[in-house]
């Protein structure tokens, strides 16, 4: 069977890549700088990594309790370019919780009938009830990127989208929902190592689709727009979180971490889930 996209990362790479992202994919050693700004050397070890991740999942576990008690609600977005981890951060979230208040919602494109709603609906239909978590894998966000890099809306509708977002986030806030916005972050020759994994693994394929191949090549689109989005959606009611994700250990225990911070549960051990490493989780300064 040949696959739609077989090839197309690697023959980006040969042909299209700039000089400086080939150089950085081709370095030999793994533990090496991904990024300029790659502030570490060495990856976190896989034994560090799982004994601080089994804590925080023993948290979850019970932040999960706390909710269904309580009734409190929490929704976390999760966004970031393709590959950036965000599918992997949300499955070592939900690892060891009750899907049914651990709910992942990832819509497909919008179908025609969504395209004549008001934007946020199909999202509102989402939200999470009384003790729920909804874990939003891409969000109302879409608009402000993709459909910007993509032209999947009029300047018109993006505009508009700005315009309400602050104010329905604020809605969602003082309803007593927890929102939690993660912007994930990857360097562009740690996305182009993922995506020629993802060529190379029958089982990782799936993940590939033309909005990744043919974004390649529109990187600083995608810069542009996500700088702009940043900037007019990082508010005092609902704040970004920029989570470093070339390293994906350090990512995902940074993540976790300011989930479990950003909701009031009973028995919540700070000093056990720690303070998320700065080099790593940030305001939208962070954006590399
Ligand atoms: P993902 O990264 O979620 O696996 P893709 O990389 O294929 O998915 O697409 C990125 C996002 O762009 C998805 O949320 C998808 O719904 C959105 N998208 C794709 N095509 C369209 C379209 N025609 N109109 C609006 N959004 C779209
Ligand atoms: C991610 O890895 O960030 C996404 O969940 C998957 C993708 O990029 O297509």
């Amino acid at each position: 069977m040949t696959l739609p996209f077989d090839g197309a990362i690697t023959r980006y790479l040969n042909d299209g890549a700039p000089d400086a992202v080939r150089k950085a994919i081709e370095k030999a050693d793994k533990d090496d700088i991904l990024a300029e700004d790659w502030h570490w050397k060495e990856r976190l070890h896989r034994k560090d990594y799982k004994s601080h991740m089994e804590d925080l999942q023993r948290q979850l576990v019970r932040m999960a309790a706390d909710l269904k008690a309580t009734g409190k609600r929490v929704l976390v977005v999760f966004e970031g370019r393709d590959a950036a981890g965000k599918g992997g951060t949300i499955n070592v979230i939900r690892e060891n919780l009750n899907p049914r208040v651990a709910n992942v919602v990832a819509l497909s494109a919008p179908n025609e009938r969504e395209r004549g709603e008001w934007y946020f609906q199909r999202y509102v239909a989402r939200l999470p009830a009384a003790g729920e978590m909804a874990l939003f894998d891409r969000s109302w966000y879409n608009r402000g990127v993709v459909e910007q890099v993509f032209g999947f809306c009029t300047p018109a509708e993006r505009e508009r989208f700005f315009h309400q977002v602050p104010d329905f986030e604020r809605m969602l806030v003082e309803e007593g929902i927890t929102l939690v916005k993660l912007w994930l972050n990857v360097s562009r020759a740690e996305q182009l190592r993922r995506f020629l994994a993802r060529e190379g693994d029958p089982l990782k394929q799936w993940k590939l689709s033309r909005v990744d191949v043919e974004g390649l090549a529109l990187w600083d689109d995608y810069t542009d727009a996500i700088a702009e989005t940043l900037d007019r959606s990082h508010t005092d009611v609902a704040p970004w979180t920029v989570i470093r994700s070339d390293d994906k250990r350090r990512a995902r225990i940074a993540a976790v971490q300011t989930v479990l911070r950003a909701v009031d549960y009973e028995d919540r051990d700070d000093a056990l889930i720690g303070e998320p490493d700065p080099r790593i989780a940030g305001g939208p300064e962070l954006r590399g």
